[in-house]
């Protein structure tokens, strides 16, 4: 999501310390740094990250060659490599009914998108329809969003047509509410090896905001989740705001709903009746530009005030069993969720660490109380309903061998003394500690972040790796970070005490710090990046990331593209390709104008990926006609990749 911005308002008010200060301390006691020299940074810029990675022995990782920053309208690709437009927004996923036809102006019927691939692309995973093979599968992917734009950001582009309109009527707003959720798309390579929907699959399913799903795991049921509509406080209509995904080990794909406060408003302006959980979430007073509250109570947090805590959830969805409701899984926390990775501790419990997106923000890790069943979905598909929620904390501290500090993971849990006796808000019982985990994380002192987007695990070494996106709005500069507002984010990594996903403590490094060495004034500053960032692999915003099975590191961006000022050379957003070890960086690919580049995924033999290109054209004056050209209203749409010599993505 870029236009709304919201995650950039920081809604955290505590005085918790920020992560660039522990770096400053760390790299203080290093004694690589002093404040404000250039050449000191320099130093120690290139001086341990080099160091970190050692000398290259696996470069061969990286088997293409980098591609050059654009600006054109349309997805361009490395070398030897065919990116093909995919499934985009509107695509019909049934030959007979409502939506069986693609109009392409717009006046589809709520109706009709409810039976067509949704809008805003996000996160993506394809399930080999036999768990193995590479040529049929169910493709499911999230879609965030509708763009809009204008000052109250009101003001929707292409989903009623080419000309900017509000969502000013009920069938308007069904429209968007049935734009946005998962899709569900069976896919099969046709005779002459293209991927095609299989159109009419039983498979083929659209979860929308409106869909009937449940609340499982410690907080369902609990006051704070009871409506009107449902007194059980377990039973809840739709997603929104699906942003980046994960899958798990038994095949299923969790679905992570982000900025679900930019859907909540009033249509009573009278008074400002939010509460302190409202306030922390980001729920702003007055009506929302999405207008969803006009025509639905639910969304209207005074008629309604308890829905909004219905939502921010990570969802676990089915997509073999078509008929089956998704699961708000309550034991995860709720917070603005970017997307989910898993891992097994040493005993096969499950882990999934999940960042929080908004400017000032935490990292968490779920560890569930019972071990993985290989085989027994049954077993399995309880797992994410008990277990431990903690928060990240990076220490002020030590150097542990080549990384750069230590960490701890703090339980969130109504016994600890700092939770239970918060002074600025009081939780009723563990599972209010749940559905206002922020307010928990703050109560301990869990570390300020810069805006945590995706995680992913390394395959072998277990290794963690976020995107931490920016924090524009920060106004003091600092020692690792020495930049008046940190416009270019980083990536940080970790990796458990022992080896252990299960374990208390963390050792923490940065991978990269992303920069523009390419701007004159940044030369000698931290703003021009680590010393992996090179005039050839500039990018700002780092936001997609996730490994192949060969442990190379897609990272994928969405931030500006005005290829000017702090961004020169930059281009549009973009994905890039990352080896572990030696830290070398290339650009894969680039998207077309306006656009971010989000979600990957691989088929088993990883020799088809599929990624999203994201709100293509979203400023709303016609920079773009992707993926469909001419004079057609831009689309959001996945892109599958291919080698053209059959090979492996990214050799
Ligand atoms: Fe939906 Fe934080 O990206
Ligand atoms: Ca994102
Ligand atoms: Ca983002």
């Amino acid at each position: 999501m870029h236009t709304l911005d919201s995650e950039n308002i920081p809604t955290n008010t505590t005085e918790n310390e920020h992560f660039q200060s522990v770096v400053n301390r760390a790299v203080n006691r290093r004694g690589f740094l002093k404040f404000g020299s250039g050449a000191a940074v320099a130093t120690f810029l290139a001086g341990p990250l080099a160091a970190c990675g050692g000398t290259s022995s696996n470069a061969s990782l990286l088997g293409f060659k980098a591609l050059a920053a654009s600006t054109a309208d349309t997805v361009v690709v490395a070398e030897g490599y065919t990116a093909t437009a995919f499934v985009p927004w509107g695509t019909p996923l049934f030959t007979t009914g409502e939506g069986a036809t693609w109009v392409g102006d717009g006046s589809e019927s709520a109706a009709a998108q409810a039976r067509q691939v949704g809008d805003n692309h996000d996160g993506i995973h394809f399930f080999a329809i036999d768990g193995v093979t590479s040529s049929e599968g169910l493709l499911v992917m999230n879609h965030e969003y509708n763009t809009t734009v204008g000052a109250a950001y009101d003001q929707y582009i292409t989903l009623f047509g080419p000309t900017a309109t509000p969502a000013n009527t009920l069938e308007r707003v069904n429209k968007a509410i049935n734009a946005w959720g998962c899709s569900v798309i069976h896919i099969k390579k046709d005779s002459a090896g293209r991927w095609a929907v299989v159109k009419d699959s039983t498979y083929n399913r659209r979860i929308t905001a409106a869909t009937p799903m449940v609340l499982t795991g410690p907080a369902a049921g609990d006051t704070k989740l009871q409506t009107s509509a449902d007194t059980t406080g377990t039973q809840v209509l739709g997603t929104i705001n699906n942003c980046g995904n994960g899958y798990t080990p038994w095949g299923t794909y969790l679905t992570c709903e982000e900025n679900f406060n930019n859907n909540f408003g009033t249509v009573d302006t009278s008074s400002d009746t939010r509460t302190v959980g409202m306030k922390r979430y980001g729920i702003t007073a007055g009506t929302t530009g999405y207008a969803w509250e006009t025509q639905h109570a639910r969304f209207d947090y005074k008629r309604e005030p308890n829905e909004s805590n219905r939502f921010g959830w990570i969802v676990e969805i089915d997509p073999f069993d078509p008929t089956s409701q998704p699961k708000k899984r309550t034991a995860l926390g709720r917070f603005k969720h970017e997307n989910a990775a898993y891992a097994f501790t040493k005993d096969k419990r499950v882990v999934i660490y999940m960042g929080d997106d908004q400017a000032n923000d935490y990292i968490y890790k779920f560890v569930s109380t019972n071990a993985y069943v290989e085989g027994n979905k049954l077993a399995n598909a309880t797992l994410l309903d008990s277990g431990k929620l903690y928060v990240a904390k990076f220490n002020d501290g030590a150097t542990t061998g080549d990384f750069m500090g230590t960490g701890q993971w703090i339980e969130l849990n109504i016994s600890n003394t700092a939770i239970a006796s918060y002074a600025s808000y009081t939780f009723s019982n563990q599972a209010d500690v749940l559905i206002h985990a922020r307010l928990a994380a703050d109560a301990v002192g869990a570390t300020k972040m810069d805006r945590p987007e995706w995680v992913t695990v390394h395959p072998t070494s277990g290794e963690v790796y976020v995107t931490l996106t920016n924090n524009s709005g920060r106004t003091s500069t600092n020692d690792a970070n020495p930049r008046t507002s940190n416009v270019y984010g980083q990536i940080v990594r970790w990796r458990e005490t022992g080896g252990d996903a299960a374990a208390a403590t963390f050792d923490w490094d940065i991978f990269v710090l992303a920069g523009n060495p390419t701007v004159t004034a940044n030369q000698g500053t931290a703003k021009a990046g680590s010393s992996n960032v090179t005039a050839d692999n500039t990018f700002n915003s780092p936001d997609g990331l996730g490994f192949d099975k060969s442990g190379r590191l897609w990272i994928q961006t969405d931030g500006k593209y005005s290829n000017s000022g702090d961004f020169a050379n930059q281009g549009n957003n973009q994905m890039l390709a990352a080896d572990p070890v030696s830290k070398e960086i290339r650009r894969f690919l680039v998207g077309p104008k306006e656009c971010e580049v989000t979600g990957l995924t691989f088929t088993p033999d990883q020799k088809t990926m599929f990624i999203n290109i994201q709100h293509p054209g979203e400023g709303g004056t016609g920079a773009s006609h992707w993926p469909d050209g001419g004079t057609a209203m831009p689309r959001s749409a996945t892109v599958i990749i291919t080698k053209n010599d059959g090979g492996v993505i990214g050799t």
